[in-house]
């Protein structure tokens, strides 16, 4: 691996527990103004010291996050529809790799959309950025979108999803938890991180989810609303990051769980 493609992954993937702990508040791009993510800046700067990554748009990064952070960044850079649409499949790469690069990000990352309408195009979007982040040294994280089908979340499909993800060059996927997962894993030759999905009713599902990943092989989450839309997002970030990091067990994140959320209220 060439050097700057090498630093940048290991700036991501922390090089004692080799897992990453990415904090997604992209969900605007489509969604708007998603629940708790309204005022992008308030809700990223209290998790931003506990995060290895922050993954999110242009847009967001230049006005609410300050040039001075040392987070490396995954920058978004696949759109063009939004929620309010049938077929979420049809997106383009809206941000090049020059701005990427201009940025000074630590990799980018695009949907793919396997069985979709536009399966073909986001195949071919991704294997042109991992040419273009082959020369730069910029990692491309290929995202296994399924649009507003949920269901399709099963590990015969996300297999499918994440392999040819990494048979057309990307440098780590991003993919959902299912049943299992580790069919996914064994499969797929780069690092994979799973998304949490919509919100949980209790905290505990979410810690469940990024248990039997890592435990399954992934390399870490890149997690958004089971975070930022918890009554106490930083509580939440720290367990998570136990789990990811140091291999805790679901009952030992939730005991930081409960003893970060009490001095939290305790402080308010
Ligand atoms: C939006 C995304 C999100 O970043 C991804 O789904 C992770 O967030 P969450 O944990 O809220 O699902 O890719 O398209």
């Amino acid at each position: 691996m060439d050097w700057g493609m090498a630093n940048r992954m290991h700036r991501m993937f922390s090089p004692v527990s080799g897992n990453s702990v990415m904090l997604a508040v992209d969900h605007g791009y489509f969604m708007g103004p998603t629940r708790r993510l309204e005022d992008a800046r308030a809700t990223i700067s209290p998790l931003l010291p506990h995060t290895d990554v922050l993954a999110l748009t242009r847009g967001i990064l230049r006005r609410c996050v300050e040039p001075t952070t040392s987070v490396p960044i995954m920058l978004r850079v696949s759109g063009g529809v939004t929620v309010l649409k049938e077929d979420l499949s049809h997106e383009e790469i809206t941000t090049s790799m020059a701005e990427a690069a201009r940025l000074n990000v630590a990799g980018v990352a695009l949907s793919v959309f396997v069985g979709a309408p536009h399966e073909h195009e986001s195949l071919v979007h991704l294997s042109r950025l991992v040419d273009e982040g082959e020369t730069l040294g910029i990692p491309v994280m290929a995202i296994t979108a399924v649009g507003k089908e949920l269901e399709k979340r099963d590990a015969r499909y996300l297999a499918l999803a994440c392999r040819v993800s990494a048979e057309l060059g990307a440098h780590v996927v991003k993919t959902y938890y299912c049943d299992g997962f580790s069919k996914v894993v064994e499969s797929c030759p780069v690092p994979i991180v799973v998304a949490g999905g919509p919100k949980f009713d209790s905290e505990r599902q979410a810690l469940e989810l990024a248990h039997g990943a890592i435990e399954a092989g992934a390399h870490g989450i890149d997690m958004g609303r089971n975070i930022w839309q918890s009554d106490q997002p930083v509580a939440m970030l720290k367990a998570l990051r136990a789990i990811v990091h140091e291999k805790a067990t679901v009952r030992e994140a939730l005991e930081i769980w409960t003893g970060e959320k009490g001095r939290a209220v305790a402080a308010a």
